[in-house]
């Protein structure tokens, strides 16, 4: 079966078996079936964090479980429970639809609700783990649901229990947020977010005008995987240590920075174009003209191992010229 269509870079690589499933009997029985089979399985969101290098050998499961539940805490908060197969950017929509605040900055994020805690989510200020309220999943070693509450998440920049010691166990049914009814935290401190509600001519920004905001800069600097295939920022920005920041500083005073505890945040879409591979091209694959952080599929005919090839080779010139080590935020398979 092709995961052409399940990756939004694009690629070509195929499955020995694909179950689209919406619900939880479909689910565990096709565990079932993967378990007797000695197959492994993978999980499909909206495949817009994968990278297959490969076929996979396995049976691949795309999580078609719909549907949204409101309930209403207070004058003030409401909880909203996704389902894991709902689209990400549409569940914003209906949030900001009903006027609910606090999802607003991650407006236009490619992927499904039920990946959204996997990499804790974030852009322009916002990361899910500051509106998460709880998820439920499957443990796949008891077959029975159970609830992480936003403590056993545990959150951190691009990062969760789900990419830690939780990998592979669980899948991810639902997920809860909590959100404003009214006076909504406004966040617009975020450079780019400040321009371009200048640009709109807004100066008493509601939630819908940051969407609007974050739509539009999302629109202007990367790249619409229906029309260009692309998985995002495909690296990690580094967090290095301040002694370590020092010297690279000396050496390159317009470093970029941002304080990160005890660490300095470098931005990996800076160091990329400080080696010159800003809008570069190699076969079929490049660095984002607009954005270096992105990789994109530049012919439509690139391969996993293109792709996978091209990321090692900016992994290393930006190793040699900084001493910085790039990690990679897409899931390699
Ligand atoms: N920069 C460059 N050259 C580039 C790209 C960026 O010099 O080609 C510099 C910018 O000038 C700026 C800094 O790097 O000083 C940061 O750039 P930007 O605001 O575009 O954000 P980013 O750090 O590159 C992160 C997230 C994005 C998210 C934006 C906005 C990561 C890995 N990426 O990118 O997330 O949308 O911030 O909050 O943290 C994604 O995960 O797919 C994604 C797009």
């Amino acid at each position: 079966h092709s995961l052409k269509e399940h990756n939004t870079f694009g690629v070509d690589a195929s499955a020995r078996y694909f179950a689209a499933v919406s619900t939880l009997e479909d689910l565990k029985s096709v565990m079932n079936f993967a378990k007797s089979n000695n197959l492994p399985t993978l999980m499909l969101g909206g495949g817009s964090n994968v990278l297959f290098t490969k076929n996979f050998e396995g049976v691949a499961i795309q999580i078609n479980f719909k549907g949204i539940e409101e309930t209403i805490l207070s004058d003030d908060e409401v909880l909203v429970k996704a389902q894991a197969g709902e689209n990400w950017h549409s569940f914003v929509q209906f949030c900001l639809q009903k006027n609910y605040g606090g999802l607003e900055n991650l407006s236009l994020i490619p992927g499904n609700v039920g990946t959204s805690p996997m990499q804790n989510i974030g852009a322009y200020g916002t990361e899910i783990k500051d509106t998460f309220a709880g998820c439920t999943v499957l443990n796949l070693l008891t077959g029975e649901t159970e609830e992480f509450s936003h403590e056993k998440c545990r959150f951190g920049y691009r990062d969760s229990v789900f990419k830690q010691e939780g990998k592979g166990k669980y899948i991810i049914l639902e997920v809860s947020f909590r959100l404003s009814r009214r006076n909504h935290v406004i966040r617009a401190g975020y450079g780019a977010i400040q321009s371009e509600l200048e640009n709109m001519g807004v100066t008493n920004p509601g939630i819908q005008d940051i969407s609007t905001a974050v739509i539009n800069i999302r629109k202007s600097k990367l790249p619409d995987p229906k029309v260009l295939g692309n998985a995002g920022s495909f690296f990690k920005n580094p967090t290095i240590p301040a002694e370590q920041f020092r010297y690279v500083q000396e050496r390159f005073p317009g470093i970029p920075n941002y304080p990160a505890g005890n660490l300095v945040k470098v931005p990996a879409g800076w160091l990329i174009e400080q080696c010159g591979w800003k809008g570069k091209q190699i076969g079929n694959v490049a660095s984002h003209e607009l954005q270096a952080l992105v990789i994109v599929n530049k012919t439509g005919n690139a391969s996993g191992k293109e792709i996978f090839d091209f990321s090692t080779k900016i992994i290393d010139s930006v190793k040699e010229k900084f001493g910085i080590e790039l990690e990679r935020e897409v899931n390699i398979i």
